[in-house]
């Protein structure tokens, strides 16, 4: 990835089940940070899209009796795809390990590697949870309870594992167990954040295994090139898309070569896969490992990893339907700490609502534009003589802006968007002191009202800009009150304290944030 250039991922989600807040989240993470490099100028690729490959899709759709492809077909059109509307990203690309072109990229990986002698046939046996599509450890086992009792079942899903013995393909993973070490030496930050980057270099230290790649007890998977019987594991074909995405392996690979290698937003929970696995496959390839992987951390359901399998899961239209995708977004970005868990309630998002985003954002830009309506008619009027508040508040809005956009860099948009309320609060803080209705009633103050609203227009129009890529719908909608054409997504960061509005305001229609029956609705949800 060129400089000026920002390439970040998602991970690509199984279909076995639709999504939930969890999945949103990462989304709604990973498309903030795109569109605010999109808004910084820098050449954005945004990727997205589903895992429908291995057995636990293959059971699912076997259990409700149509065959993968269709159950995955019918996932990603009634589900997937339906998701990115509902939390409004906006990806640049949208890929299915059952495309064409993955399958292409995947086909011409693997050759390569068997060509260049990583790949090689052995026996094994293990155990295997299909909730993980992992092999795991004794270790990673624990005593099964209700129904399970006697079994050793996975400590993560809670189901039993499987012994599985087959003569299968291997990958030399233990080959790269030193130059993984070094990697992770070298470059501090290529694991994010610390406490993911020291478990992972921990497992790495214990020593690396090699790698199984292959089955041959069930066909839902990309064929091995040489060796038809057996299909890939699901997991080293799914890191593939990556670079499948971008043309990989094709004879049209400008966009690999152009944006490749991309950031990688993901889960803790499969932080290992990313940072391990992945790495030591590039690294066989020839090819530069990533830019970085940031293993966030997981939302909490009454202290529990909220999951579909333990039926914790709340689908992520509950909360637009009552708060609309504006609110979901800032407030799963703003109330917990990226890279650290966070525990999601109703009581928690109504408060924040309410206290910042309709009364702290939505009242101001309405009280700002209604007095500039009120006095003026709507024309914005030249400042004259700048007082030590006002310039206080231009100052502020450059320290915010840089501030904010160095916490985006570094990964942290719990910061950015702190920061960003700094001005939020000032502003309004400012409109408090300098009373613009009281100096509305005094003679000989018309300049002073002047100059205090078209500063409070201008504070509140940088944090406008700042806040599209939280917020895209509520900052168009205020754009167009108060911006002066394009779409506030086209307004670049760097010029936001500079940006200049539209000569005249118009009208809000209706708040930013509508207020009270809905937040009453969700009140009633929660005692529901
Ligand atoms: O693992 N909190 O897909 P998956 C936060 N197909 N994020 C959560 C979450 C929670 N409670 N639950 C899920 C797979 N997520 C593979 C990935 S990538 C090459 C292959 C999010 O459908 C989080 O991003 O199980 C997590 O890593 C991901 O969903 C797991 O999604
Ligand atoms: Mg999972």
């Amino acid at each position: 990835m060129a400089d000026g250039s920002f390439s970040i991922t998602t991970p690509i989600f199984y279909v076995n089940d639709v999504p939930h807040i969890g999945h949103a989240y990462t989304e709604v993470a990973a498309d903030m940070m795109a569109r605010w490099h999109r808004q910084r100028g820098d050449d954005t690729w945004l990727l997205t899209g589903t895992d429908e490959h291995g057995q636990k899709i293959l059971r699912t759709a076997s259990a409700n009796d149509v065959s993968p492809q269709e159950w995955a077909d019918r996932l990603v059109r009634d589900a997937w795809k339906p998701l990115l509307e509902t939390v409004d990203i906006a990806n640049d690309d949208f890929i299915r390990t059952t495309d064409e072109r993955h399958v292409a990229g995947v086909t011409a990986f693997l050759q390569k590697l068997y060509d260049d002698g990583y790949i090689y046939a052995g026996e094994f046996e293990g155990y295997y949870c299909v909730g993980c599509e992992e092999y795991k450890q004794p270790s990673d086992l624990v005593a099964g309870t209700g129904p399970y009792e006697g079994q050793q079942v996975c400590a993560i899903h809670s189901i039993p594992v499987e012994v599985l013995s087959e003569r299968n393909y291997f990958f030399r993973m233990s080959d790269f167990e030193q130059r993984l070490l070094d990697l992770y030496e070298s470059r501090p930050d290529f694991i994010q954040p610390e406490s993911v980057r020291n478990e992972i270099v921990q497992f790495v230290k214990q020593g690396l295994r090699d790698l199984s790649i292959s089955r041959s007890s069930f066909d839902w998977g990309i064929q091995i090139p040489w060796d038809p019987k057996h299909v890939l594991y699901v997991w080293f074909d799914a890191l593939l898309n990556y670079i499948t995405a971008l043309g990989y392996g094709t004879a049209d690979d400008e966009a690999f070569r152009r944006l490749w290698p991309s950031v990688h937003i993901v889960g803790k929970d499969i932080a290992r896969f990313h940072a391990v696995i992945w790495p030591a496959m590039l690294m066989a390839a020839g090819i530069d490992v990533p830019e970085r992987v940031f293993g966030h951390g997981w939302l909490l359901v009454g202290g529990e990893k909220m999951s579909k399998s333990k039926l914790t899961g709340i689908a992520p239209s509950e909360i637009t339907d009552t708060f609309g995708s504006d609110a979901f977004r800032y407030y799963f970005l703003r109330a917990i700490t990226f890279g650290q868990d966070g525990n999601f309630s109703w009581e928690d998002i109504s408060a924040r609502y309410q206290a910042e985003l309709a009364n702290g954002f939505g009242n101001l830009a309405s009280r700002v534009i209604a007095m500039i309506g009120r006095y003026f008619n709507g024309v914005v009027p030249e400042r004259v003589a700048l007082e030590p508040a006002d310039s206080a508040i231009d100052a502020l809005a450059v320290s915010v802006t840089e501030r904010a956009d160095a916490a985006v860099r570094a990964f942290a948009p719990h910061d950015a968007i702190a920061t960003i309320w700094e001005l939020v609060d000032a502003l309004n803080g400012y409109i408090t002191d300098q009373e613009p209705w009281a100096l509305a009633k005094q003679e000989g103050q018309r300049d002073r009202l002047a100059t205090v609203l078209t500063t409070a227009l201008r504070g509140l129009g940088t944090v406008n800009v700042l806040l599209s890529p939280v917020m895209p719908k509520a900052t168009a909608k205020l754009w167009a009150a108060i911006g002066d054409g394009g779409g506030v997504h086209e307004q670049r960061i760097d010029q936001a304290p500079s940006w200049s509005g539209a000569a005249q305001v118009v009208p809000l229609d209706g708040g930013l944030f509508p207020r009270i029956e809905q937040v009453e609705a969700a009140e009633q949800q929660v005692h529901a």
